[in-house]
C-alpha cells in the first residue's frame, strides 16, 4: 500500500515558496497576531525603495547625513585598517549604495584590490545600483546579489577563500529586536573567518525630539513609506486596504530604546485579502506594528560585540556623536 505522506526536500520547498507565497504567509500570520504586525522587510518593493531613498535625503533624517560625514572624514583611517590582501566587500542591505561610494572611491584611488558584493532584498534597487556603479567606476569589480540577510549569509558561507569585509551600515541592525540582533551577529561571526572585518552602523541614543522628527517628517514621506506596505499588499495579494483609513504613527519607547512605527486604523473596518481568501477586521484605533528602530548606548555596543565574539577595533563618530560606524574584527585562533 502506498504510504500517505510526502517528503519535501528543502529544494522542493524552495521551489513552491515563491516570493508571493512568502508575503501571503507573513500577512496571514502578522494580521492574525494581537497586536497586529507586518514585517518591515516588505517595505522595500520598487516604490518603497524609492521612498526610502527620499527619506535618506530628508532634512529630519539625520542618520544618513551623520554617516556621510563619518565615511568622508575617516575614509583613509578605515582603508588603513583594511589594507593589504584583496577582499570581498559585502554590503548587507545596500539600497542605493550612495554612502558606500565614498569608501569605494577611496579604495579604488588607493589601488586596494577588492570586489564589491552588494546584497539587497529589492531587485529594482539592485539593478539601479549595479548599473550606476558600473557606469561610474569602469574598473570596479562588482557582483550584486538579490537576497534577504539570512540567505545572503548562507550564500556567504559557501564562498570560501579570501578575506571578507562586511558592511552593515545605516541603522539596519537597529531594525532587529535585541535578541535577534545578537543571534544574527553570532551567525555572521560563525560564517566569517579569522581576520575578517565587519563595519557596522549604530544610531545612538540622543535628544528624543530629534529622533521623533527623523521618523515622522513634516512632508509626510515616512507616512507614505509605511502606507506603501498596504498598497503593496493590495497589489500583490489583491487586498482592499483603504489607505485613507489608516494613519501612520511613530513614538519613542524610552524603556526599550526603540522608535516604534505603526499604521493605526481610524475606524471599524474589514479588509479582504483575496489571495488568502480571508478578511481581517479592525477596530477603531487598532494598530498594525510595522517597525522597530533600536537606538544604542556605547555600552550596548561593547556588550553586543563581546557577546557575539567580535573585537572592536575602532569607532568612528560624527561631530555630534549622533551615530557611530564601528569596525569589528573576527579573531578565531587567538585564545
Ligand atoms: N532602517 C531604517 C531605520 O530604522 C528604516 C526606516 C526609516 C523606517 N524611517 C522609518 C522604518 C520609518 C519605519 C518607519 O532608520
Amino acid at each position: 500500500m502506498k504510504s500517505k505522506y510526502t517528503v519535501l526536500s528543502p529544494g522542493d520547498l524552495h521551489k513552491i515558496n515563491t516570493a508571493k507565497q512568502a508575503l501571503a504567509l507573513d500577512v496571514l500570520i502578522g494580521l492574525g497576531e494581537h497586536p497586529k504586525m507586518l514585517p518591515s522587510k516588505y517595505f522595500y518593493d520598487e516604490r518603497g525603495s524609492q521612498l526610502f531613498q527620499k527619506i535618506m535625503k530628508l532634512e529630519e533624517y539625520y542618520l544618513t547625513k551623520c554617516e556621510f560625514q563619518i565615511l568622508s572624514r575617516y575614509q583613509s583611517q578605515i582603508a588603513d585598517l583594511l589594507s593589504g590582501e584583496p577582499f570581498k566587500l559585502i554590503e548587507l542591505g545596500a539600497g542605493d549604495g550612495l554612502k558606500t561610494k565614498i569608501l569605494i572611491e577611496h579604495f579604488l584611488h588607493r589601488g586596494q584590490p577588492f570586489t564589491y558584493i552588494p546584497i539587497d532584498i529589492s531587485e529594482a534597487a539592485m539593478k539601479n545600483l549595479v548599473d550606476s556603479f558600473q557606469k561610474t567606476y569602469s574598473s570596479l569589480k562588482i557582483n550584486g546579489l538579490v537576497a534577504e540577510y539570512f540567505d545572503g549569509l548562507k550564500w556567504l558561507s559557501q564562498m570560501k577563500g579570501g578575506r571578507n569585509v562586511v558592511l552593515f551600515l545605516g541603522s539596519n541592525l537597529g531594525n532587529f529586536h535585541k535578541p535577534q540582533a545578537r543571534a544574527f551577529l553570532k551567525s555572521l561571526w560563525n560564517t566569517l573567518e579569522d581576520g575578517d572585518f565587519l563595519i557596522i552602523g549604530f544610531d545612538l541614543k540622543k535628544d528624543i525630539d530629534l529622533m521623533l522628527h527623523a521618523y515622522n517628517d513634516k512632508s509626510g514621506v515616512t507616512a507614505e513609506f509605511n502606507l506603501n506596505l498596504l498598497r503593496r499588499i493590495n497589489r500583490e495579494l489583491q487586498a482592499d486596504f483603504e489607505t485613507n483609513n489608516f494613519r501612520f504613527f511613530s513614538t519613542y519607547n524610552v524603556f526599550s530604546g526603540a522608535i516604534e512605527s505603526y499604521l493605526v486604523s481610524l475606524e471599524a473596518q474589514v479588509v479582504h485579502v483575496n489571495e488568502l481568501g480571508q478578511s481581517f477586521s479592525f477596530l477603531p484605533w487598532e494598530p498594525i506594528h510595522t517597525e522597530y528602530s533600536y537606538k544604542y548606548l556605547d555600552t550596548d555596543i561593547e556588550q553586543l560585540a563581546r557577546a557575539t565574539g567580535f573585537r572592536i577595533v575602532d569607532q568612528f563618530y560624527d561631530e555630534n556623536r549622533y551615530f557611530v560606524d564601528s569596525v569589528w574584527k573576527v579573531e578565531k585562533h587567538s585564545k
